[in-house]
């Protein structure tokens, strides 16, 4: 195949928060993921896991989105603030049915974004909170001056407010945040949201709306049109961005799958299911035009991953599963994706980001493994605040088994600071594919760096063995004319960075 880059036409720039992260009360993500406490002989800083943010700050998280997911539309933010012994206790209904007992709430969700130097995303509780409830919260978060939330803060140990960066009204509002249809949602948002007050102006907050479960097109302009103001034809200033959660199932919703043990046909289903995020963006995207076709509100795909059984033996209400050569091609598929639709996604989140879902890193007890998925995210990471830079692929091959042909290659590429990261995946479980790589008018590229992470479609790193995928150097690469050209392995996602 052949890839034309055109260095010298950019396509619009890469927010680094698309590359950010989820993190729920949800099986051992906060507990034993992320937070062990201060007196927990793993070494941690505060309560939070050394090993893990030493990781994470490897990937330069950019966002880290909490409580949840479902648990925040059940979670009051006061039951998680003050001395911990009183602090309340009360059973995760949603997750697992284990005692949940708010050590972990909201100035250690601060403490934990300094300590990994991300921004802060919080999810309000629209579903059984009310109004009052998450104006507080914010007010407690964000506000400097004297008020009984303010002094509340004060009396918990923290002076100055934080700095909020992010913050959704409700999660999953269409199901199980309440159920709700789309006109009764968006009045809901407009009525809570008023109470969202901005009190540093040098320091807004951005709002987001709960947008669509994956194709539901008739929620997105339901909740468009309710929140939209047709006199001063704008979203008043109030809304900032829409949520969108797309999940992989390979086998369905029911079913779903084994996470390690599967053939080629679920591989290409799986891959298939992963490019439908682009036709999701782009339908979405085109309803969001029609009333903002400035691209002001964005497109937030605050979940999205595979998702597939628990592993053996696990409690199946904490959702850990391992992580394969298959998560790390959803991965590339995706992020390229995102890179390519970046004019309109300014924020995503995986789910999740520690032994959840597709998570980068899964932990037991002390020790700590990085999945497939934290490789890609580390060689993805040189996007992120990149400009994103035109581009034709041509004669790209199909591969897949029956109703699933998908294309053999995707590709994204971007600029900054003088050096082009280019980022490949190959698809095919079994044919290498050759990349011509041609640039519009510069000549006399040199690579800086290639990286590679390929193997096995089943292949994935465990405790005993935690390198069975990592990435590596690559070196399949030859000078050309107007460029360079590569041999894709199979089965691999790959790195070039450029100068
Ligand atoms: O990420 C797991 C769950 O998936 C989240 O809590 C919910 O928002 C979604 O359905």
């Amino acid at each position: 195949m052949k890839l034309y880059i055109n260095e010298q036409v950019t396509r619009g720039h890469i927010e680094p928060e698309v590359y950010g992260h989820f993190s729920e009360h949800l099986g051992r993500c906060i507990y034993g993921g992320l937070y062990v406490g201060e007196d927990s002989p793993i070494p941690n800083t505060n309560g939070m896991r050394t090993d893990v943010v030493e990781a994470l700050k490897e990937l330069q998280i950019p966002v880290l989105r909490w409580p949840g997911g479902c648990f925040a539309d059940e979670y009051h933010w006061k039951d998680g603030i003050g001395p911990k012994a009183q602090r309340k206790k009360m059973i995760n209904t949603t997750w697992g049915g284990v005692v949940e007992d708010n050590s972990f709430g909201t100035h250690e969700f601060m403490e934990l974004c300094r300590q990994l130097g991300c921004k802060a995303y919080v999810n309000g509780n629209l579903g059984s909170g009310t109004v009052q409830e998450m104006s507080e919260w914010v007010e407690y978060m964000t506000y400097d001056g004297l008020t009984p939330m303010t002094e509340l803060r004060k009396q918990n140990g923290r002076e100055e407010p934080w700095r909020l960066s992010y913050f959704a009204v409700g999660n999953e509002n269409w199901g199980g945040g309440g159920n709700m249809t789309p006109s009764y949602y968006g009045n809901l948002y407009r009525h809570y949201q008023t109470f969202l007050r901005q009190y540093d102006p040098n320091k807004p907050i951005f709002k987001i709306a709960c947008g669509p479960n994956v194709d539901d097109y008739h929620w997105m302009r339901g909740v468009l049109e309710t929140c939209y103001n047709h006199t001063e034809a704008k979203f008043h200033g109030f809304l900032d961005g829409i949520s969108l959660h797309y999940y992989v199932h390979p086998e369905g919703w029911e079913i779903k799958g084994h996470a390690t043990q599967f053939d080629s046909a679920t591989w290409y289903k799986s891959l298939g299911k992963a490019l439908y995020m682009d036709e999701l963006i782009r339908r979405h995207g085109e309803i969001l035009s029609e009333f903002d076709p400035e691209n002001r509100v964005a497109l937030v795909v605050d979940e999205w991953g595979g998702w597939y059984n628990v592993e053996e033996g696990t409690n199946p209400g904490f959702l850990y599963q391992q992580n394969t050569m298959r998560d790390a091609l959803i991965a590339g598929i995706t992020l390229n994706i995102f890179n390519q639709h970046c004019d309109r996604v300014k924020l995503a989140c995986l789910a999740q980001v520690v032994n959840v879902l597709q998570a980068v890193l899964l932990t037991e007890g002390e020790q700590m493994v990085r999945t497939p998925t934290y490789h890609v995210f580390h060689m993805f990471r040189h996007h992120q605040d990149a400009d994103l830079l035109a581009t034709e692929a041509l004669e790209v091959p199909t591969v897949g088994e029956g109703e699933w042909q998908l294309p053999k290659v995707t590709q994204s590429v971007s600029q900054k600071d003088g050096a082009v990261t280019i980022t490949l995946n190959n698809l095919s479980l079994d044919s290498a594919e050759t990349v011509d790589i041609r640039f519009a008018e510069k000549t006399g590229w040199q690579v800086e760096e290639a990286r590679i992470v390929t193997g096995a479609m089943t292949a994935h790193n465990t405790f005993s063995a935690p390198e069975t995928v990592t990435e590596q150097p690559f070196a399949a690469y030859a000078a050309t004319e107007k460029g360079l050209q590569v041999t894709l392995p199979p089965c691999s996602v790959l790195m070039l960075r450029l100068k």
